[in-house]
């Protein structure tokens, strides 16, 4: 064989796959997104994230008591905070957390309550969490937003009340 010809089918070997893996992993993108049906995680509606503080429930962000052991948090996050910080709530709650973001993607993360969403700006996350222990469990935004990400964080206590 021709060495020229060698070469040029070892070209070929790898330019065929790097148009095929791209074509292909765009074709996968397609059908998961139009198909399948596959959507932002936990998506409880839109909200213009230029107007979050005017856009009720983010105009009064904090924690309101829905039922006996009910609550519902409104959180705001922006760079590099949670809106309100600490909620409390006593021992056996159900606390559902509705929370967007102002500015650019965030997280929301509580280790040990089942809490992991994105807080993307524009969608509404809404997440449901147990507190049957009393204790702190700490709020960490855990996607990366800028110089200060690792600081922004918050906390969940969880008081004995009568
Ligand atoms: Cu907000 Cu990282």
């Amino acid at each position: 064989m021709r060495r020229g010809a060698t070469v040029y089918l070892y070209e070929l070997a790898w330019i065929l796959p790097s148009i095929a893996i791209p074509v292909g992993m765009l074709a996968a993108l397609l059908v998961t997104a139009f198909g399948a049906g596959i959507h932002v995680p936990s998506v409880a509606g839109q909200v213009d994230p230029t107007k979050v503080p005017e856009t009720a429930p983010f105009d009064k962000p904090g924690l309101v008591q829905t039922g006996p052991r009910h609550y519902e948090v409104r959180m705001v996050a922006q760079i590099w905070s949670f809106t309100p910080d600490e909620i409390r709530v006593p021992t056996g709650s159900t606390v559902t957390f509705v929370a967007t973001s102002k500015d650019v993607i965030h997280g929301l993360f509580i280790p040990g309550a089942n809490v992991n969403v994105m807080l993307i700006p524009g969608q509404i996350a809404r997440v449901t969490a147990h507190f049957d222990r009393p204790g702190e469990f700490f709020i960490a935004c855990h996607e990366y937003c800028g110089i200060a990400h690792h600081t922004m964080g918050g906390r969940v206590v969880v008081e004995t009340r009568p």
